[in-house]
């Protein structure tokens, strides 16, 4: 199986372009990696993933941010604003309330549009540069429109972006639009403006960067590198566990093709590559369905709702390479309430962690398995918090306190205080 973690070294194959290039994950047929736009297998449709004559080992590695990793990417510089090295916090109250050895929440909150999209469109923005193509385009749920936005302008690109109308954080829809990208609003889930973008895609009006381009994923893996980089500084071993929210399932994937090369590349060894746990709100949740039954392959959701609009997604993409990732490394899925969403919202946030709802529902997820007894209390995890709490404002408001009206004098405020 292609997507194991056996260890086995790909056969590079004649269309490898200075060692690498695109694969299916299905079939196996190979492509060189920048000669046509694709995104998906010629033959039979499947996902396509970058493949490597040289896998990375950790002393490849120098440098800072994402282009630290450039010995696991496809290009050696990029379209950038100094994306990655996002802070890896400990939280000490919300570790002895979790209940466990270790916890430390990888923010990619910081990065610099507020979310983690910005690893992956410093690769694929790139990589649309090198391709020669002059408009961008993406489905979004609200962070990918903002990244694609910024880096495409900095890229010097048109952009264009397809938004869930009504679905969309008021903090993503304003990055998106002082950055320069058309914005249409569509009557319709994330889902269905997704379908709409692959078809202006395969009719050539306009480059996907969606998760479902593979270069972006590549990007993506980063945060996985920089996660145990930071507990093998700390810890001297890598996380047992790593816990983050699901949409699209393009980090799952992403975070196990890094553990995956790396144990390829004799770094890792198969049974020490942390568990991955994939948390999705309850109203949008097929991975976990998929997970919970043991099946294959995902069931659409064509009804989704959730205060998490980040991930309020029916319909995950790259469920082909991140059920297997779930699976290989011995990890799980499980859905949370918006409740249980808002309330580690409001842990992370009196840890002094900012996160947008969509992010607080990896520690929502941990708390739950925890207390299921799946997640031991001797074991060292990492919830990865993914979008900033700036992205949307009102979720913040309605989960803190409310602003208290005062006398505009120093007596009246006292009193106010004393009531
Ligand atoms: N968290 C946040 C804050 C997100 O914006 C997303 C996805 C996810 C988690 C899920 O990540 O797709 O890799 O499983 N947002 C996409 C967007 C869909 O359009 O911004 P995934």
């Amino acid at each position: 199986m292609s997507l194991s973690l056996s260890g086995e070294k790909p056969a590079v194959p004649d269309d490898a372009d200075d060692g690498v290039w695109l694969e299916c994950i299905e079939c196996g047929e190979t492509f060189a990696p920048f000669d046509d736009v694709r995104y998906t297998c010629d033959e039979c449709d499947g996902l396509l993933e970058v493949r490597y004559a040289d896998l990375p080992t950790f002393e490849d590695f120098e440098g800072e941010g994402v282009w630290r990793y450039t010995a696991a990417l496809p290009l050696e510089e990029g379209v950038t604003t100094q994306e990655g090295a996002t802070p890896l916090y400990e939280v000490p109250r919300l570790e002895e309330s979790v209940g466990i050895e270790a916890l430390r929440i990888k923010h990619e909150g910081m990065n610099p549009t507020g979310s983690f999209k910005d690893r992956g469109m410093t690769v694929g923005v790139a990589v649309a540069r090198e391709l020669g193509v002059d408009r961008l385009a993406c489905a979004s749920t609200g962070n990918t429109s903002a990244a694609l936005a910024a880096y495409g302008s900095r890229g010097g690109m048109e952009t264009l972006v397809l938004l869930p109308a009504g679905k969309v954080a008021a903090g993503k829809i304003a990055q998106a639009s002082l950055h320069g990208a058309r914005i249409l609003e569509v009557d319709g889930n994330f889902d269905t403006c997704l379908d709409i973008v692959q078809d202006l895609a395969s009719r050539g009006e306009a480059y996907l960067l969606n998760s479902l381009n593979p270069f972006r994923l590549e990007g993506q893996k980063t945060i996985g590198l920089e996660i145990l980089e930071g507990f093998l500084a700390d810890y001297d071993a890598v996380p047992d566990r790593i816990v983050l929210p699901v949409g699209n399932a393009g980090n799952t994937s992403a975070l196990y093709k890094a553990f995956r090369e790396l144990v390829q590349a004799g770094e890792l060894a198969a049974d020490e590559v942390p568990k991955l746990v994939g948390v999705q709100a309850e109203g949008a949740a097929p991975m976990v369905e998929a997970i919970e039954n043991g099946a294959d392959e995902i069931r659409r959701w064509d009804e989704v709702e959730t205060r998490a609009t980040a991930i309020r997604i029916g319909n995950p993409v790259n469920a082909p390479k991140a059920l297997p990732g779930i699976r290989e490394t011995g990890g799980t899925a499980i859905s949370v309430t918006d409740e249980e969403i808002t309330e580690a919202q409001r842990d992370l946030a009196g840890e002094g962690i900012g996160v947008e709802p969509a992010s607080a529902a990896s520690v929502a997820g941990l708390r739950k398995l925890r207390a299921e007894g799946v997640v031991g209390d001797d074991e060292r995890v990492a919830c990865l918090t993914t979008g900033h709490l700036l992205k949307d404002p009102d979720a913040a408001a309605a989960a803190g306190n409310d602003p208290e009206p005062v006398a505009a004098e120093t007596e009246g405020v006292l009193e106010h205080l004393q009531s």
